[in-house]
């Protein structure tokens, strides 16, 4: 009988520590874990405390595992965040080190999320680009140099690259353009140089293209208005030159437009004044030319400005039959004549229209 009792118990305790080792993640994923973490430093939260014994899909911070596989899907790692370790320690996140190229052993990687640590330095692993089911690569908010790896566009799977707020530099990669699943690009923020690809509409399933604060120059690609989904476009604070394309006023759901401080010229597109955007900053440029006299029923600009550019002629009488203007600003141009009079002209103050050849009328002196 006590036998019996024994063998079932053992056979019981064989089949636990069975289940366990299968459901624990595979030593070489463990090994690259610890590996990347060793090329870390994270002084004040401890979150690597947690990355300790056998199963790293059980109780790692920032880490997770395919419930099927075991095999680690996501890193997650915030420098930001509302996890108690932050209330805890009554601080933000701060980490240096880099990130070491053992992360692109972790074959089935589908996220991969380091934000907003502020001190991670040198480049993104190469490596990355051979990642084949990242959907996610996510590193905001640090201080990576090098360029964006040369063949990312091989991910055919990723739908956010975020590599805003760092040091990079070089251009974008020709591939990019090959990353037919993007959904969300954001390079704010960074030294990147050199044109738009040209064949940038390629990425169809665009919504967010935000590449504001770099050093980008040429044109402004006609074919990105072809990305019918997109709806927040922010080139500014760059070099680019030449024309607006006029297709841009036709794109179905494009919201916001923001192409300020640039060195873009030509005449403001009628197409831009009634279409669906509804931010519209083109300030500090050297725009020319007339204020198009197209506002309508179709206009609706929380955001419309057009400040320090080379504009001339009069505010066009059209502009009272705008929906709704929020915020315009027309200011720093060569703008003259009497402003309108009329709905979307009530609130504005005399900051709206200074510095300009001869306007006149309220807000500013009679004419
Ligand atoms: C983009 O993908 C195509 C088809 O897979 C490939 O032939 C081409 O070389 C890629 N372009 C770049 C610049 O990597
Ligand atoms: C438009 O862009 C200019 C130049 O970058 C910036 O100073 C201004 O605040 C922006 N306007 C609005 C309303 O955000």
């Amino acid at each position: 009988m006590a036998t019996t009792i024994l063998y079932a118990l053992s056979a019981t305790i064989l089949l636990l520590s069975l289940t366990s080792v299968s459901n624990a993640c595979p030593p070489s994923d463990r090994a690259a874990l610890l590996a990347f973490k060793a090329a870390l430093h994270e002084p004040y939260l401890g979150i690597f405390n947690s990355w300790k014994g056998n199963d790293c899909c059980h109780n790692w911070y920032g880490v997770s595992c395919d419930p099927e596989t075991h095999r680690v899907a996501d890193i997650n790692l915030r420098g930001e965040s509302e996890d108690p370790i932050f209330q805890k320690a009554r601080r933000t996140g701060y980490m240096t080190g880099s990130i070491s190229p053992a992360i692109c052993q972790l074959t089935r990687l589908s996220s991969l999320t380091i934000a907003d640590w502020k001190g991670i330095s040198g480049p993104i692993p190469s490596c990355i680009a051979s990642l084949p089911f990242l959907r996610i690569l996510d590193l905001i908010g640090n201080q990576l140099t090098g360029e964006i790896p040369a063949d990312i566009g091989r991910l055919s799977r990723l739908t956010v690259l975020n590599v805003a707020d760092n040091q990079l530099s070089g251009t974008i990669p020709r591939s990019l353009t090959n990353l037919s699943s993007l959904m969300h690009l954001d390079i704010r923020g960074n030294k990147i140089s050199g044109t738009l690809p040209r064949n940038f509409g390629k990425l169809r399933m665009l919504s967010r293209a935000l590449l504001s604060k770099n050093k980008l120059n040429g044109p402004i690609p006609n074919s990105v208005s072809y990305i019918y989904r997109l709806s927040d476009l922010d080139l500014s604070l760059n070099q680019l030159s030449g024309p607006i394309p006029a297709s841009l006023g036709k794109m179905a759901v494009l919201a916001t437009l923001n192409l300020d401080g640039n060195q873009i010229s030509g005449p403001i597109p009628p197409t831009l004044i009634s279409s669906s955007i509804s931010i519209l900053n083109l300030s500090r440029n050297a725009i020319e030319g007339y204020i198009p006299d197209a506002f309508g029923s179709r206009s609706y600009f929380t955001v419309l400005d057009l400040s320090y550019n080379k504009l001339r002629g009069r505010i066009p009488k059209s502009i009272s039959s705008a929906t709704f203007i929020g915020h315009l600003d027309v200011s720093h141009n060569h703008l003259c004549g009497p402003i309108p009079a009329g709905s979307p002209f009530d609130h504005l103050e005399a900051s709206s229209f200074v510095n300009n050849d001869c306007l006149c009328g309220k807000p500013l002196r009679a004419c």
